[in-house]
Order: C-alpha cells, then structure tokens, then sequence
C-alpha cells in the first residue's frame, strides 16, 4: 500500500530573528534560530512531516519565498517579525501562496508598543500564537498539521 506523503510545512521568518539568542533575550528568550529550528525538526520527525526553513531580512525575498511556496507547500508558519506591522506586500503574497498558515510571535506583541499590535496577516492567516517563545513554533507545526488533517483530509 502506498505510504500518505507527508505534509511540508515552509517556515518563514522575518528580519531581525537571524540574531536571535543575542537581540533582547529578555523580550525574545535566549534560544537562537537555530536552537529553535532543531526543536522543530525535532517535532516534525515525530508527527511525520518535512519542513524547511527560511529566514531573510529583506521584504522582497519574504515575498518571493511566499510566491515560491504555492503549490510545493501544504502550510506555512510564519513570523514576519517586524514587518508584522507594516508589509501590505507580506500579506499580499500569502494570499498568493493561497496556502493555510499560521502566525507566530516570540513575544506577545499586544503587550507591548502600540504600534505593534497592528498585524497586516491576522486576518489571512488560520490562527496566531505569540508569547510562548521558541516553543509557540513547535506548537505551531502541531496546530497546522491539526489543522490540515481537520480541514485538508490528510491522513492520520
Ligand atoms: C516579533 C514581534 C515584532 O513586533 C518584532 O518586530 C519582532 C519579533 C516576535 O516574534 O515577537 O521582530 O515578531
């Protein structure tokens, strides 16, 4: 019988997060991107997905990755760190993508300045998790594979 494929889930993360460990780890934690993307692989290993990640400090490369992704990808996780508040074209190309995703904040960006409560992808993305550190992405994997399972059919 032939084996279901496993759902690939791109990781995107936005400008800022390739120093993480040593950017405010007060606000951000210690773990670095790195620590955070051996967690994940880690998770994926065991719920039997493939994921890949990609990181970039420029808006445009964000958005080709997210161009990219459609059709290669089941779901995206994606934290555009400071490009949060601001990118139309972020937002413009996950609908493009036309892939489910999920946001996800290190820290808890409602608690903070207030331009940061602003999110021009809340409205186009499944569910959000912010302030759980380097663990909301491992729960990210596991909420979007819950949710392409509910809402996709995959098997499992
Ligand atoms: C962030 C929150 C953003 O406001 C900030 O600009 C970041 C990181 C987070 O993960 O908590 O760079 O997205």
């Amino acid at each position: 019988m032939k084996r279901p494929a496993r759902p690939r889930v791109l990781f995107v993360d936005g400008p800022n997060l390739n120093v993480l460990g040593s950017r405010e780890p007060k606000i951000y934690g210690k773990m670095t991107l790195a620590d955070i993307r051996r967690e994940v692989t880690r998770a994926a290993r065991r719920e039997g997905a493939a994921v890949v990640f990609f990181q970039s400090n420029h808006e445009g490369e964000i958005v080709g990755a997210l161009q990219d992704a459609r059709g290669k990808f089941d779901g995206v996780v994606i934290n555009p760190a400071g490009y949060t508040h601001t990118s139309v074209a972020i937002r413009d190309a996950l609908i493009y993508a036309g892939l489910p995703a999920l946001e996800v904040h290190l820290s808890n960006p409602a608690g903070r300045e207030p331009f940061r409560r602003e999110s021009t992808i809340e409205d186009v993305v499944v569910g959000r998790i912010a302030g759980l550190g380097g663990y909301g992405y491992v729960l990210a994997l596991s909420g979007i594979l819950n949710h392409l399972r509910e809402a996709g059919g995959l098997a499992g």
